[in-house]
């Protein structure tokens, strides 16, 4: 079994051989800072020898995660080997998704769907995303506590995906069931839960078919749906296939993008000085937007495995070896981003952060998650909020998703 963290051992004082980040309790109890500061002192390609997830190495500064995302060829993403997480997601759990393949088919895939987040897509949503956004915030109340993550977050992260698909509205709560079971890894595991899991998974994609079909039918337009029923390289694929894909585009734009929303109420309550300067100059907004996403960082971590024996910076990798690049560490990694803990509004490269990943699988959805986090926090500067935390958070607990199920608040005005 493997070595996790003992709770009677420091990041200080833990043998560098036994340190295994994956271990829940570090982020389910926010305490996963110290260790990565270790990995990056000590041993930025770390081996972990004996882990729930088996053996893996960790790479933790930002220069040395940029030359694994570097060389696709050699570092894959594909689910053949067990895709992009440190969990294998092989057997049943294999899932067919383009962010868990190599080229040529990664390409192929992912080029269907870029156009939706191209510019004029992005201007059209827009005017969608301040409409719902406005009148999601007329609706929450001064003063008076409530829970932020569910209420403002969830709500919203699910509503942008709504109007990306073109969903329709009244059964947009769906798209959250879905996508809170779909990247429910522990849920996939769990025997009691797996067939409730799988049933959920189902229905998504039976409801999608009929949206394909339907969408099929009309002339092309831009939403992801549409763009999707009508191309060559998505509009015929395997039911497995498209479940996989269909829980990529749900999960990744939300799981994510909702954390930032969180994250960033949590950060500006720790940085008040750094709302200040937003609530006296409106046109900092955009700057400080990457810098919210870096801070925070949604994804802990993607894994690729070594599709041949190579070397990385002086560390020989044989060929089936799991590497997992930890963003959360390369954001934090000081001779990149100077006083790194800092929620810095200013930081003049906020935008070299690792948060989307980099290279060829570098997110899609950024700019559409950029453009829901700057909108809200115009709108709420708009209304005079000032957000206030009143409890303690309660944290995702698992190395992957990294973010909040609970973030108590009360909003003041300024
Ligand atoms: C703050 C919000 C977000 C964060 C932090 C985030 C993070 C990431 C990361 C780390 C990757 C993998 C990059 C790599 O392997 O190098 C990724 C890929 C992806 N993301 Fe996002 N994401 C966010 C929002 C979104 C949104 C809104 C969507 C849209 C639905 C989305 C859809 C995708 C897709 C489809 C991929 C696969 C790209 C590929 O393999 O080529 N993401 N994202």
């Amino acid at each position: 079994m493997a070595t996790q963290l003992r709770a009677h051992d420091t990041a200080d004082t833990m043998p560098l051989r036994d340190i295994d980040v994956t271990d829940p309790t570090i982020y389910a109890t926010d305490s996963w800072r110290p260790w990565f500061a270790r990995l990056r002192a000590e041993a930025p390609i770390h081996y972990t020898a004996d882990s729930p997830f088996g053996p893996y190495w960790s790479i933790s500064n930002h220069a040395d995660i940029q030359a694994v995302e570097a060389r696709p060829d050699i570092f894959s993403s594909s689910h053949v080997f067990g895709g992009i997480t440190v969990v294998d997601m092989l057997g049943e759990y294999n899932l067919v998704q383009f962010i868990a393949m190599d080229r040529p088919r990664h390409g192929e895939q992912r080029r269907v769907i870029t156009p939706s987040f191209g510019p004029s897509e992005i201007a059209r949503m827009a005017e969608s995303v301040r409409a719902r956004t406005a009148e999601l915030l007329d609706t929450l109340p001064y003063d008076t506590e409530f829970d932020w993550v569910d209420t403002v977050s969830v709500e919203l992260t699910t509503q942008m995906l709504a109007i990306l698909f073109d969903f329709p509205w009244a059964d947009r709560r769906k798209l959250t069931l879905w996508s809170d079971w779909g990247g429910d890894i522990e849920a996939a595991l769990n025997p009691a839960t797996k067939d409730i899991r799988q049933q959920h998974l189902r229905d998504m994609t039976d409801y999608f078919d009929r949206l394909f079909a339907e969408r099929k039918a009309l002339p092309p337009s831009g939403d992801l749906v549409s763009l999707m029923a009508h191309s060559d390289a998505m509009g015929d694929m395997e039911y497995n296939e498209r479940m996989g894909n269909l829980i990529l585009l749900i999960v990744g734009g939300n799981d994510t993008t909702r954390n930032s929303m969180s994250g960033m109420v949590h950060a500006f309550h720790q940085y008040p000085g750094e709302w200040q300067k937003l609530v006296a100059d409106h046109g900092k907004i955009p700057a400080a937007v990457p810098e919210i996403i870096r801070w925070q960082t949604p994804l802990s971590h993607m894994r690729r495995t070594c599709v041949e024996d190579t070397e990385l910076n002086g560390h020989a990798m044989k060929k089936g070896d799991k590497v997992v690049m930890w963003y959360i560490s390369g954001n934090r990694d000081e001779s990149v981003f100077p006083d790194a803990e800092r929620l810095d509004i200013a930081r003049p490269n906020a935008r070299r952060h690792l948060a989307f990943g980099f290279g060829v699988h570098r997110c899609v959805g950024a700019r559409l998650a950029e453009l829901q986090i700057q909108i809200l926090i115009e709108e709420m500067l708009k209304r005079k909020m000032t957000v206030r935390v009143t409890g303690e958070p309660e944290y995702v607990a698992q190395s992957f998703v990294h973010g909040y199920k609970k973030l108590p608040v009360v909003i003041e005005r300024h």
